[in-house]
This record gives structure tokens, sequence and C-alpha cells, in this order.
């Protein structure tokens, strides 16, 4: 006979924490955020600390190299998404582990021959208003001039004007040579008082642009996480299918973790991924694993050596897998549950699996709660889609900005890898939509935003680290109604806008 649970499995929004006792001490000025990312034996260090909890999801519209550098300059890694050829996604993990702070390799370049039309498209797709004009469009061609949006006025310009027209040309533009230092570079911008820099080859070849505005930025990032390179730290998605060939390119590219990415990851395809790994790697590869939502399944990827699991199934804000499938677990249910099978495990063999919570984080606070349940650090999509550094489009619609955002399990990502167990390598039927989310601005400004409200609520609760919250947290259900009760309420709000986070 089937096995029944009869109590429901709930939802982040389902729960509140109570405040605890607050010293003087406790005061967001002295909480840290760091937590392991990886495995480690009692007594010792995580392989990768990490300075915030937060990692973004392995998805075509969050993490690609650029979102990758951004979050890792606020102490987070990014997964840069698997659903792409072998080389494109060893080329982005390339691309990020050889950003050198202060030099940003440019997204947004232009022929010659394209038009002003072009330009407003580009910078609208991009979010960037500093165009690199090169030969042939591409961010390392010949340089021929740079275009900003003191270049042009589209009020008294035709849509069909050249870019050669109104580009600051090449032989007026000031510039600096390969081997230049970010120092040199900022000298160079403040004695000519410029917004940026191109950096070119001997040849001439467009390599990067210095912004004045990164270099204040990169003074700025305490929590910056790095390799012992002074590289970023940045994460890889795999699947269970092509791992032989995509997980050496990965990390011969220098992919400093990797995450195997499928919707339900209680399977012997997991364990064969992990097994090639250890054979070929040992320990040196650092691989989690994912998704589970129970006990049961996390032993099953402990046990088969995963140096992280990923829970949650059917909670991811653009997931349609619990309408299509019928599987799936409350998130805080699957959570609390997985949590506690890892403290189980712990005790048992003295080995840490860090546990990452994936999925339907909705507003800040649900990261404290999921931190309070037992997580070591949180995976989100929907949040992190919403930024300039995603690789997304940014849309307007009737004045009003948004970025794409669309599942892996959508017809838009086909990503069939992440759903098929050993059919027939292609996507059945959809477990994901495709969507629009409000555009957010730089990830800066809104992680810092997040995680002051994060801690501010540690100190509530008495708690200046992630573990000591996890220990003293007092977590209560809410009623339905009290769910009301949580939300402004009887008053006729002037301006809604704000009721979201
Ligand atoms: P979000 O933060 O609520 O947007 O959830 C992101 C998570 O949803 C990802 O990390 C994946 O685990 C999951 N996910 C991504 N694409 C799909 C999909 O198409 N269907 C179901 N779940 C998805």
């Amino acid at each position: 006979m089937a096995t029944f649970i009869n109590e429901p499995a709930h939802t982040f929004n389902e729960y509140l924490l109570i405040p605890g006792y607050s010293s003087s001490e406790c005061v967001p000025a002295n909480v840290t955020l760091k937590t392991p990312l990886v495995k480690y034996h009692k007594g010792e260090e995580s392989a990768i600390t990490m300075n915030i909890p937060l990692v973004s999801a392995i998805m075509q519209a969050v993490s690609g190299d650029r979102l990758a550098v951004a979050l890792a300059k606020e102490g987070g890694v990014s997964f840069i998404y698997g659903s792409q050829s072998i080389e494109d996604e060893a080329a982005m993990v390339r691309r990020a582990k050889s950003y050198k702070a202060g030099f940003v390799k440019s997204d947004s370049n232009i022929r010659p021959e394209a038009t002003l039309r072009d330009v407003i498209a580009l910078t609208e797709r991009t979010g960037h208003s500093t165009l690199a004009v090169t030969e042939d469009g591409t961010s390392d061609g010949r340089l021929l001039g740079v275009v900003t949006s003191r270049d042009y006025r589209i009020s008294r310009m035709s849509m069909d004007e050249k870019v050669s027209s109104f580009m600051t040309p090449f032989d007026k533009l000031i510039y600096a040579y390969e081997g230049t230092t970010l120092s040199e570079a900022n000298d160079i911008i403040w004695d000519h008082k410029l917004n940026s820099l191109p950096v070119i080859t001997k040849d001439g070849k467009f390599l990067y642009f210095v912004f004045r505005k990164d270099y204040d930025s990169h003074k700025a990032n305490p929590d910056e996480l790095l390799d012992s390179h002074k590289r970023y730290i940045v994460g890889a998605g795999i699947n269970t299918r092509d791992y032989a060939e995509r997980v050496p390119a990965l990390i011969e590219a220098g992919a400093d973790v990797l995450c195997i990415d499928s919707s339900e990851g209680f399977s012997e395809w997991q364990k064969l991924t992990i097994d090639w790994i250890r054979a070929h790697y040992g320990d040196s590869v650092k691989v989690g694993a994912g998704n589970v939502v129970d006990a049961e399944g996390f032993r099953f990827l402990a046990d088969s050596g995963a140096d992280f699991v990923k829970v949650g199934i059917g909670g991811g804000s653009i997931c349609i897998t619990r309408e299509t499938k019928g599987i799936g677990r409350g998130q805080a249910t699957a959570l609390i549950e997985v949590c506690a099978e890892r403290d189980k495990y712990f005790e048992e063999t003295g080995v840490y699996i860090p546990v990452c919570s994936d999925g339907g984080i909705v507003y800040d606070h649900h990261i404290t709660l999921a931190l309070a349940m037992g997580a070591d650090f949180i995976m989100l999509g929907r949040y992190f889609a919403r930024f300039d550094e995603s690789p997304s489009n940014k849309v307007s619609i009737n004045g009003t900005y948004y970025k794409e955002y669309w599942g892996e399990g959508s017809q838009r990502a086909r990503n069939w890898q992440r759903y098929d167990l050993g059919g027939d390598k292609k996507l059945s039927f959809e477990e994901g939509v495709d969507s629009l989310v409000p555009y957010a601005g730089p990830l800066k400004d809104n992680v810092a935003l997040s995680l002051s409200k994060v801690k501010s609520t540690m100190c509530n609760c008495g708690a200046l680290t992630i573990r000591e919250l996890q220990q003293k947290a007092k977590l209560t259900l809410v009623s339905a109604t009290s769910i009301v009760e949580g939300g402004a309420h009887d008053v006729i709000q002037k301006d809604k806008s704000s009721a979201m986070k």
C-alpha cells in the first residue's frame, strides 16, 4: 500500500519567526552571513565558504558570466546555466574567471554601418549606455569608435543615421594599451575627466572598458569571493547525460564548483554522474546534487558523495511541475525534513553536507526563514532575473520596464536534460512557463537591501551567525486569517508597488 503523509506540506508564507532575546551586541553590523558551500569533516573548514548565503539559479534567464561576476563581487556564487553547448558554457565560465576587476569585457558592441535605431535597441536590451564600435561588431574586433548617450539626440536625428556619422571616432578617443594597470587606467580617467576608457591590444583590437563608476564600486566590495589567484569564484551546471565531455571542459575553463541540474534528483543517474567525477577527479572536483524533498532523497545523495544537496520540487516561480505531473512538496516542509536528516548524518558520520533551498523565494524574509529552517544557502531564479546583470532582455511595456524570465522546462529553454529520465532526448511536455518580472536595477543595491533585512531579523532573533539563527530560531505556523493580518490591511494603500518585498 502507498505511504500516506497526512500532515500538510507548508510553504514559507505559512511561517513567522518569533523574536528572541537580543543583547546590545546584536546589531546588523556585527552579523556575519558566512556559510559553507561544500561538505567538510567535523573540525575542518569547507573548501569554499561564501560570504553571503545566496547562489543564482542554473537558468538561461539568470546565470550568465555577467551575473556571475556581479554576484561573486557581493560574496555569493552563480551557477552558469548548462542548457547550452559545452563550448558556450565553458566560454562563459572562462570569461567570468578571466574577468579582471575593473576591466569589463563589453557585451554592447556594434558595427559602424549600424543605425541609431540599432543603437537604441541594443541599449534597451543590455541596459548599457556605452557601446564599443568595432569593425565586425564583436567584443574583440578592431576598435573604430565609441557611442554613448552624449553622441546622439533622438528628438533631432533620423533613426536611420549611421553609427559612423555620430560615434566618437578612434582618432578622437583617449584609450590605453593592454598591460595598463587598473590604477594607471584610473589616473587616465581622472586626468581626462572620462567616464570610460577603452583598452586595446597593440594592433588595435578592442579588449575592455574601464569605467569610472566600477573603480569606486570595486573599492566598495569587501565581501567579494575570490579564489587563491584572486579570480572570482564561479559555479557551473551539469547534467546526467554528457558529463564525460562537459565536466572536463568546465574544469579546464576554471569552474570552482559544479552542480547537477535536475528537476528530480533521487535517481541512479545522479549517482552515476558523481561516481564518474570521483573516478576521474577524486574529491578535487566539488559537485552538488538534487533536487530532493525528503530525508530519503537526501540520504541517497549524501551516500552517493554529493558535496551539497539542493532541496525543492515544484516551488519555483516559473514552475508548473506540480500541475503537470503532480509531484513536489511545500518548500518549508521539505527543507525542515531534509535539514534534520543532514544534522543526523553529521552526527553519525562527522560529515557536514550543506543544504541549499532552491526556488520559491518571493519576499526577502523568505531567505531568513529558509536559513532559520536549516538551509546553509539559498538558490534564487526570479530574484536575480530582475537585475541589470541577468542575461535576459529588458523590455518596456506601457512605460514600465520588465526583464524576461523563463523556466528551464519551458519550450523556450527546452532543457530536456533537466527533465528527461533516460527517455528519448526531448522535452515531451512543458514544466515551466515563459514570463516577465519587474525590472529592479543593479544586483548590488538589491542584494544589499535584501541582506540588510536578513541581518536585522537575525538580530531580532538574537543571532549573529547563520548557525546561531538555526539554533535559536523559534518558528510558528500561522493560520490563514493571520496571513491576512500580516500584510497592510483595513487601510486604502496609496502606493501598492511597495507592497512587494
Ligand atoms: P524561483 O527562484 O522561484 O524563480 O525558482 C528558481 C528555481 O526553479 C530554479 O533554481 C530551478 O530549481 C527551478 N526551475 C527552473 N526552471 C524550471 C521549470 O521550467 N520548471 C520547474 N522548475 C524550474
